[in-house]
C-alpha cells in the first residue's frame, strides 16, 4: 500500500496523543514532509507541547481553529495541498461527557462529519485524500472477566463519550462505503505518558501523590483498563497510514491489564522511589469515592491483527514506561501549573493576537 503522506493535516495535534504523534513523526519516524496542526485549544490543548520538537523551517504550521469550521478545513486542504488527515481532535474525558455531553456531540460527531465533508469535496475534485480516524476501545462496551475486543467485536457504547466516538466511527465507515473515500480507523486502549492532561487517572494520581492530596478511587477500584505508552500508539498510527488498505480498522492495545487499585499501588511505589517519598504515607492518601455512573468494568484489546499484518509491537513495557512518565511530571512542574491555570493561553495571545 502506498499513499501520499507528504502533506499531513493533524487535528487536535496540541493534545496528549496528537502532540505525541507530531513529535514522533518529526523526531523518530524519519518524516520529511509537512504538518499542519489544526487545534481549537480547548482546556486540553497546549501548543507548547510541540515547542522544540518540530522543525522551524516552515514544515510545521499551527492553525488555531475548529474542525467543525468546514470552510476553514476546505481552505487548509487546498492551500497546503493536504494528502492525509490524521484526526485526533475530540472531547476525550468520560467524566466530563457525563456532566456535559453536548460538547462531545458537537466536536466528536459534528466535527468529524465536517471533516469528512471537506475530504469528500476534495475527493470529488479528483485530489488524493485519505482520512485516518483515531478512536477508542470504549466503543465496544464492557468485558466480563475474560475475552478481548477484536476488530469484529459488536459496538456497545455506554457513556456519552463512547457513544459520540462510536457515531464518528460509523460515519467514517459510511463515507468509505458510500463515497469511496479513502479512510482507516484505529480503536486504542488507554494511553499514558508525558503531556497527559492532569485530570486523567495516571497524571492525576502522580500529581496528587506529590501534593499530598487524596487519591480518589472510583467504587471498589477493581475496574480494569489496558494501558499503552502513548509513543507506541503514535507508531501504530504511522504504520497504519503507511501500510493499511482503505476501509480497514485496527485494534491497538498494550496487552497490559491493570485493576485501577493495583495500578495506583504501582504508581505509589514508583513515585515514592523517584520523588523520595514515604510509601506508607502515600498509601494513606487512597480514598474510595462513589463510583462513576455507568462505569465500564473491563476493557482489553486483542492487538494480534495489527501485530501480525502490519508488524506493530508495543515497544515500552509498563515498568519502564511508568518510571519515564513519573520522571517527566517531576521534571515539568511548570507545564503542569500552566495546564491547570490555563496560563499557556498567553502563548495564543502573543502569537495570534493580530489575526
Ligand atoms: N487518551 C486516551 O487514552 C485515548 C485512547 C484511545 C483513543 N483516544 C482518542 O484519541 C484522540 C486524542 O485523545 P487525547 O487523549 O490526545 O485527547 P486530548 O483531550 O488530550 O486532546 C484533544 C485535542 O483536541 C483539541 N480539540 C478539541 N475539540 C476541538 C475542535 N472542535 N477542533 C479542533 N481541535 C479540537 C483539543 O484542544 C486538544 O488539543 C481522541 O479522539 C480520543 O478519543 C484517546
Amino acid at each position: 500500500m502506498t499513499r501520499p503522506l507528504d502533506h499531513l493535516l493533524v487535528t487536535g495535534g496540541a493534545g496528549f496523543i496528537g502532540s505525541a504523534f507530531i513529535r514522533a513523526v518529526f523526531r523518530r519516524l524519519g518524516f520529511a514532509g509537512r504538518v499542519v496542526n489544526l487545534d481549537k485549544l480547548t482546556y486540553a490543548g497546549n501548543p507548547a507541547n510541540l515547542i522544540g520538537h518540530v522543525p522551524d523551517d516552515g514544515r510545521y504550521t499551527f492553525v488555531h481553529g475548529d474542525i467543525g469550521d468546514q470552510a476553514l478545513v476546505e481552505r487548509l486542504l487546498a492551500e497546503h495541498d493536504i494528502q492525509c488527515v490524521v484526526h485526533f481532535a475530540a472531547e476525550s474525558h468520560v467524566d466530563r461527557s457525563i456532566y456535559g455531553p453536548k460538547e462531545f456531540l458537537q466536536t466528536n460527531v459534528m466535527g468529524t462529519f465536517s471533516l469528512l465533508e471537506a475530504c469528500r469535496a476534495r475527493h470529488a475534485a479528483g485530489k488524493p485524500i485519505h482520512l485516518h480516524h483515531v478512536s477508542t476501545d470504549e466503543v465496544f462496551g464492557s468485558l466480563g472477566d475474560d475475552g478481548f475486543f477484536d476488530e469484529e467485536t459488536r459496538y456497545d457504547p455506554r457513556s456519552p463519550y463512547s457513544a459520540s466516538k462510536a457515531a464518528s466511527d460509523h460515519l467514517v465507515r459510511a463515507y468509505a462505503h458510500t463515497y469511496h473515500l479513502s479512510t482507516t480507523l484505529s480503536n486504542c486502549s488507554n494511553n499514558y505518558g508525558p503531556y497527559h492532561f492532569p485530570e486523567k487517572l495516571i497524571p492525576l494520581m502522580i500529581l496528587n501523590c506529590l501534593d499530598g492530596k487524596p487519591l480518589p478511587v472510583y467504587g471498589d477500584g477493581q475496574n480494569i483498563r489496558d494501558w499503552l505508552y502513548v509513543d507506541d500508539h503514535a507508531e501504530a498510527i504511522w504504520l497504519i497510514l503507511n501500510k493499511a488498505a482503505s476501509d480497514t480498522s485496527w485494534n491497538v492495545g498494550g496487552r497490559n491489564e491493570w485493576k485501577n487499585l493495583d495500578l495506583l499501588h504501582k504508581l505509589i511505589e514508583v513515585v515514592a522511589v523517584e520523588a523520595g517519598r514515604d510509601v506508607r504515607e502515600l498509601r494513606k492518601l487512597i480514598t474510595f469515592v462513589k463510583d462513576r455512573p455507568g462505569h465500564d468494568r473491563r476493557y482489553a484489546i486483542d492487538a494480534s491483527r495489527i501485530e501480525r499484518e502490519l508488524g506493530w509491537r508495543a515497544r515500552h513495557d509498563f515498568g519502564s514506561g511508568i518510571v519515564e512518565t513519573v520522571r517527566w511530571y517531576l521534571q515539568n512542574p511548570r507545564w503542569v501549573q500552566d495546564m491547570k491555570s490555563g496560563a499557556y493561553k498567553s502563548w495564543l495571545d502573543t502569537n495570534y493576537a493580530a489575526r
